[in-house]
């Protein structure tokens, strides 16, 4: 077990079609709190950097166009294990494979669609919290969780 920081995004989707308080409320709800949080359009170079690893795949253009459309909520959360958590939260990459109770199982229908992103490991972590967010955007309140989150 340990304190983990993962990048979130809530999609254009998401923004658009008025989620981003539920999608929260579900990471909140499971105990992880908010380290950064901004509303911005990504510009193109960004939405590359992030989506690196899927250069040259078929849906690559789709996805940067996709996540380039408009307004995105992008959020640092934290956690006990933060990253292999947020994933479960979010299910499934495709909608229709996603489990009930799932964001991604509950609120979408095509993986071109998905609504949020989440980290798939601790080094994608580290360098995607990097690409969204600068070093003074994120608090340091790791203490605090392991005050009243973390008893075991
Ligand atoms: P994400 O990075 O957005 O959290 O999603 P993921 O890890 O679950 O899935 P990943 O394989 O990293 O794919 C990144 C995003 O690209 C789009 N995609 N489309 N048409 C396709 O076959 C396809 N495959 C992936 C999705 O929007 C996916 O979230
Ligand atoms: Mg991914």
């Amino acid at each position: 077990m340990a304190i983990e920081k993962t990048l979130i995004l809530c999609k254009p989707d998401a923004v658009a079609r008025g989620l981003v308080g539920e999608i929260l409320a579900r990471f909140e709800r499971r105990g992880y709190t908010i380290a950064a949080m901004k509303l911005l359009t990504a510009e193109r170079a960004r939405a590359e950097e992030h989506y690196a690893e899927h250069k040259g795949k078929g849906f690559f253009e789709g996805v940067v166009g996709y996540i380039t459309s408009a307004p995105l909520v992008a959020m640092v959360i934290q956690g006990s294990d933060a990253i292999e958590g947020c994933r479960a939260t979010i299910g499934a990459t495709n909608p229709i494979k996603a489990a009930p109770g799932s964001i991604r199982g509950d609120f979408a229908q095509t993986i071109g669609r998905n609504l949020v992103h989440g980290s798939d490991s601790a080094d994608s972590a580290a360098r995607e919290i990097g690409i969204w967010f600068a070093p003074g955007e994120i608090s340091a309140r790791e203490h605090d969780l392991k005050a009243w989150l973390i008893e075991s």
